[in-house]
């Protein structure tokens, strides 16, 4: 046990990543980053990580920003409940931890967006408490390391990983062991083709021994997702402003902004699909004149395409007021608002119509 300690931390002296959250030890960062790590490849958390910081330096900037100031900065990001919680955590840190990240687990854990694997990485890097952080990485250089056979996304699996993960845990510098076993996963025990020669636990690993390296871990078969099809209204008012709708903060992408339009029913054609969508959510009649675009985009849950018409407002409709949650935007406008990515996507074939001349 201690063998496999002092050989990784001592990989991990010379070979650890340079990564922006590693050069501070404020707990605020740190938090920062294992929640955008969450679900986001290093390279790509890593210029939303220096936005983020810059814009909220801290749990008390971060409570005072709008969710739309928030969901800007995360925008592209993804699995937009991470921003949300974290909007939400540092508000109850502001009212109840004078401004900052509580430190016992019982306090971090009750917070919004923070499961084992994070609580574990903060504990043990931001207040060097001998905690497991196992997430996808660590668990498959457990799984090798050990040659365990279960389905390291299983309960079972999970759980044995988990508690050799807390076995193996040093209590001196508990963060930088935890870190060395992610470093190692993502740059020598990869996925594929992992690099054995230059691993520094090739000789006490069990995988290689037995020659399973390839084979392991083992996953569970993936699902295939199921595709969905939306619609999208693209309206424009007298002024060459667009209708947007922003999404309801508890739901799917809560917060985000959108055109006006939905998912279709079993059955239904484009055209009526939009026409029910567009009422139900803004309360506008109108008339589909036609097709601008069709984009496709995948999100954690299923697949989605999004078809986007322009339409017309119907006489006699009542046009929505603007409000926190509905409004004309310039397409300037919209781009200093959080959308969501397939509308995003539609952004290219917007027709930018100059507003009307006052006599026209
Ligand atoms: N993935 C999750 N947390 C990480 C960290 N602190 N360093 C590198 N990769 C990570």
């Amino acid at each position: 046990m201690s063998l496999i300690r002092q050989k990784l931390l001592r990989w991990y002296r010379k070979n650890q990543r340079d990564l922006p959250w590693r050069r501070t030890r404020d707990p605020y960062a740190v938090w920062v980053s294992e929640i955008m790590l969450q679900q986001t490849r290093v390279e790509t958390a890593i210029p939303f990580y220096r936005r983020f910081l810059e814009r909220f330096p801290d749990a008390s900037s971060l409570a005072a920003a709008s969710s739309d100031e928030v969901l800007k900065v995360w925008e592209n990001l993804g699995y937009y409940s991470r921003a949300r919680n974290l909007h939400e955590a540092a508000k109850i840190m502001e009212s109840r931890h004078g401004g900052r990240l509580p430190e016992t687990p019982e306090d971090l854990a009750a917070l919004p967006g923070i499961g084992d694997y994070t609580a574990g990485a903060v504990g043990s890097i931001a207040f060097g408490r001998p905690v497991p952080a196992v997430d996808g990485n660590v668990r498959r250089v457990l799984a090798r390391l050990y040659a365990i056979g279960d389905s390291v996304e299983s309960g079972p699996g999970k759980s044995r990983l988990r508690a050799l993960a807390a076995e193996l845990v040093p209590q001196e510098d508990p963060g930088a062991f935890n870190q060395s076993l992610m470093d190692l996963g993502s740059r020598v025990c990869t996925p594929t083709l992992p690099r054995c020669p230059e691993c520094p636990l090739a000789n006490v690993c069990e995988a290689f021994h037995q020659g399973l390296q390839e084979r392991l871990p083992v996953a569970s078969p993936k699902k295939s997702l199921p595709s969905e099809s939306a619609i999208a209204a693209v309206l424009l008012d007298r002024d060459g402003r667009f209708l947007v709708v922003r999404r309801p903060l508890q739901g799917f992408l809560g917060g985000l902004w959108k055109f006006p339009g939905g998912f279709l029913r079993p059955g239904e054609g484009l055209p009526e699909g939009l026409r029910r969508t567009v009422r139900e959510e803004t309360g506008l009649p109108v008339s589909v004149l036609m097709e601008l675009a069709s984009v496709n985009t995948v999100y954690s849950h299923f697949r989605l395409r999004l078809t986007a018409f322009r339409c017309r407002k119907r006489s006699g409709g009542i046009v929505p007021s603007a409000g926190p949650d509905c409004r004309w935007a310039t397409f300037e406008e919209m781009n200093r608002l959080a959308f969501s990515k397939a509308d995003r996507l539609l952004f290219p074939f917007l027709p930018v119509c100059r507003p009307r001349s006052p006599a026209g």
